[in-house]
């Protein structure tokens, strides 16, 4: 084989390596290697995340804070969850809204990106809460929050239908849920994660969601919109009555200065930079 030849072969493989490089650790962000690149690519990029997604403030009212604080209105005092909170996007536009008054559990499996949310949110302290945790179980019994929001998040999961039946899950009925839905080219490169409009209102539907409305958004994603069909009571919760202990599953927390223990199995989980650590 002549030396040209070699040369071709051997950057033609590079080309190659390095395009499967790009598709699966910058557009799939590792969803395809498993939930240990995903929660490590998000903690080594937590402190750029941010300045990456370019958030405007003004445009973040309009399309997330607003709406949602206005879907929430009749509701006195709402408890929202963010699943896959990040760096606690959602819950920075909602809580700046005078109308909202309510509380968020913001939760994530990037711990990195947890401490840049606790940053951003130090002036909400008291209401928002944030935990380190996989998505895959919520912490919380079923039917307790007035919404569930999940932004930019089920296609870096294994399996988006069961992530999206478990926040449901925790959706009371009557609740609202706010999701996404990529588009565009990237979204073709994400096969099994993503869902065409059509698809996604079916599977909302078996979950109970009626209304669904999906609006163009950002360039590479749509906005979904929700409600869990039925209705029951609603308002805020102490979270020490919704959260679930991981390892027994049963409502024993309790907190205790910088620690959260369980009553009924001894579990102890650590609260630090304001982050409850259930994992
Ligand atoms: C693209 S970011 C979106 C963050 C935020 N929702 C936003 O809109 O800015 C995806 C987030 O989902 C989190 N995530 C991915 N898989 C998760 C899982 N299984 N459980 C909890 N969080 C997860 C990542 O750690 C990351 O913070």
């Amino acid at each position: 084989m002549s030396n040209g030849l070699i040369w071709i072969l051997g950057l033609s493989g590079l080309l190659i390596l390095g395009i499967i490089a790009y598709w699966q650790l910058v557009i799939a962000e590792g969803t395809y290697l498993g939930q240990w690149a995903v929660t490590r690519l998000y903690d080594l990029t937590a402190n750029r995340y941010d300045a990456i997604k370019q958030f405007d403030a003004g445009m973040e009212a309009i399309f997330l804070g607003r709406p949602l604080a206005e879907a929430l209105k009749s509701i006195p005092a709402p408890l929202v969850c963010d699943v896959g909170t990040g760096t606690a996007r959602l819950p920075l536009a909602l809580l700046e809204q005078p109308s909202f008054q309510g509380k968020i559990v913001g939760l994530d499996a990037s711990r990195d990106m947890l401490k840049v949310a606790a940053q951003k949110t130090n002036g909400y302290n008291n209401r928002l809460t944030l935990i380190w945790q996989n998505a895959a179980h919520l912490p919380f019994p079923d039917d307790v929050f007035d919404a569930v929001t999940c932004l930019e998040m089920t296609e870096f999961t294994p399996n988006p239908a069961k992530q999206l039946a478990e926040a449901v899950r925790v959706l009371r009925t009557g609740g609202i849920l706010l999701t996404t839905r990529r588009r565009g080219f990237d979204a073709q490169m994400l096969p099994g994660r993503v869902f065409n409009p059509k698809r996604l209102t079916t599977l909302l539907g078996k979950l109970g969601i009626i209304n669904v409305q999906i609006q163009a958004w950002q360039v590479d994603y749509d906005l979904v919109w929700g409600q869990r069909d039925g209705h029951s009571s609603a308002g805020v919760r102490p979270i020490s009555e919704i959260l679930l202990c991981p390892r027994c599953s049963t409502l024993s927390l309790v907190k205790d200065n910088q620690v959260i223990y369980c009553e009924q199995c001894s579990a102890r989980y650590p609260i630090r930079d304001r982050i409850i650590e259930l994992r």
